[in-house]
C-alpha cells in the first residue's frame, strides 16, 4: 500500500525539481544576454495598436531595428514616430500591409530585406476576433478569420524561413491565445485559428531543431486592447488577470530571449488548459469563471445571420 504513495511523491518531486531547474537555466540565459535585442531586425505584424504597438515600443527601448506592418497607415506612422523618439538610433521601416493578401506579404518581406538585408525575428501578431453563433456564421467571415490569424502567419513564416535557415539564425514568434488551447463558445473560428498557430509553432519547432531557428508561441491572457474593449470592465471583475499590452510585451520579450517554446501570460488559466487537454469536456463550464458575461455576450451578439448578409 505504501508503494503507490511513494511513487506519487517521487513523480511530484521530479516535476517540481524539473521546474526549478528550468527556472534557473532561464534566469542564467537572461543574465547572459542583456543586449539581446540591440540592432536586431524585428518584423512585427499588427503593430498599429495593442500588443503589437507595445512590442514595437519595448523593442525600440532596447535598440532593435523595426519593420512595422498593419493596414491603418496613420496609426502605424504614429507608432513609428514614438519608437524613433524613444530610440533615435533605431531604424524603423513602416509598410502598409493587409496580411490577408499574399502579394502584400511578399512585398513586406521584400522591403524588409531590401532595407536591412535580413530579418532576425518575425512576430506574427496581427489578428482579428469575429464572433457569433457558429450556425449563423457568414462564410466570408470564416475565411477572413483564418486568413488573417493563421494563413498569414503560415505564409510569412514560409517567406522568411529560407533566409533565416541560410544564416542559421532567426526566431519565429506566433501570437496565439489561451483560446488556442481552450476554445470559447461564440468565438469558435477565432479559437480554431489560435489552435492552428499552436500547431504551427509545435511542428516547426520540432522540424527546425538544430537549424539555428527558434520558435516561440505566445498565449497572452486577457489584454486591454481594442480587440476586447467592450468587455474590459467585465474582465476586471474576474479572478483571471487583465493585462496591459505593455505587460504582455515585457513578458514576451523575456520569453523570446530565453528561447521558450510557449508562454502563458496568465498562469491561473493553466490548470484549465492542462485538465481540459487530458480530460476534454471535463471543464466545459470553466470559461464562466475566467471570461466575463460581457465578453461572451459581446461575442454572441456579433452573430451575422445568413439571410441578412448572405452565406
Ligand atoms: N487582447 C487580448 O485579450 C488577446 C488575448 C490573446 C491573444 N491576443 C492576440 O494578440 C494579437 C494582437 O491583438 P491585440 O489584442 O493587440 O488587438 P488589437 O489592438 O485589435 O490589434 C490587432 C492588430 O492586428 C492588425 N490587423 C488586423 N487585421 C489585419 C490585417 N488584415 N492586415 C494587417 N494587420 C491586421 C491591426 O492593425 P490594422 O487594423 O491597422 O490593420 C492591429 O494592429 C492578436 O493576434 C490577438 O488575437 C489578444
Amino acid at each position: 500500500m505504501t508503494r503507490p504513495r511513494l511513487s506519487a511523491v517521487a513523480v511530484v518531486g521530479a516535476v517540481v525539481g524539473f521546474a526549478g531547474l528550468m527556472h534557473v537555466v532561464r534566469r542564467r540565459k537572461l543574465a547572459r544576454h542583456p543586449d539581446f535585442f540591440r540592432a536586431k531586425v524585428v518584423l512585427i505584424t499588427g503593430a498599429s495598436s495593442g500588443i503589437g504597438r507595445a512590442l514595437a515600443i519595448a523593442l525600440a527601448e532596447r535598440g532593435a531595428y523595426l519593420v512595422l506592418a498593419a493596414r491603418r497607415m496613420e496609426r502605424l506612422t504614429r507608432v513609428a514616430d514614438e519608437c524613433r523618439f524613444i530610440s533615435p538610433d533605431s531604424e524603423v521601416l513602416v509598410v502598409q500591409t493587409d496580411v490577408s493578401e499574399q502579394a502584400q506579404l511578399e512585398a513586406l518581406v521584400g522591403q524588409a530585406l531590401d532595407r536591412f538585408g535580413h530579418i532576425d525575428i518575425l512576430i506574427n501578431n496581427a489578428g482579428i476576433m469575429t464572433g457569433g453563433h457558429y450556425e449563423a456564421y457568414n462564410i466570408a467571415a470564416l475565411r477572413e478569420q483564418i486568413e488573417v490569424n493563421l494563413l498569414a502567419a503560415m505564409i510569412l513564416t514560409r517567406l522568411v524561413l529560407p533566409h533565416m535557415l541560410r544564416r542559421r539564425a532567426g526566431h519565429i514568434v506566433n501570437v496565439s491565445s489561451v483560446q488556442g488551447r481552450y476554445a470559447l463558445p461564440f468565438s469558435v473560428p477565432y479559437g480554431v485559428s489560435k489552435y492552428g498557430l499552436i500547431g504551427l509553432g509545435d511542428g516547426l519547432r520540432r522540424e527546425l531543431k538544430g537549424s539555428g531557428v527558434t520558435v516561440t508561441t505566445l498565449c497572452p491572457g486577457a489584454t486591454a486592447s481594442e480587440m476586447v474593449a467592450p468587455a474590459v470592465e467585465g474582465f476586471r471583475r474576474m479572478p483571471a488577470q487583465l493585462f496591459e499590452p505593455a505587460e504582455i510585451a515585457e513578458m514576451s520579450l523575456k520569453a523570446i530571449r530565453q528561447g521558450r517554446a510557449e508562454l502563458y501570460g496568465d498562469w491561473m488559466l493553466l490548470p484549465v488548459v492542462w485538465i481540459s487537454a487530458i480530460f476534454p469536456g471535463a471543464l466545459d463550464w470553466a470559461y464562466k469563471l475566467s471570461w466575463p458575461d460581457e465578453f461572451v455576450e459581446m461575442q454572441r451578439k456579433r452573430s451575422v445571420m445568413p439571410e441578412e448578409e448572405g452565406v
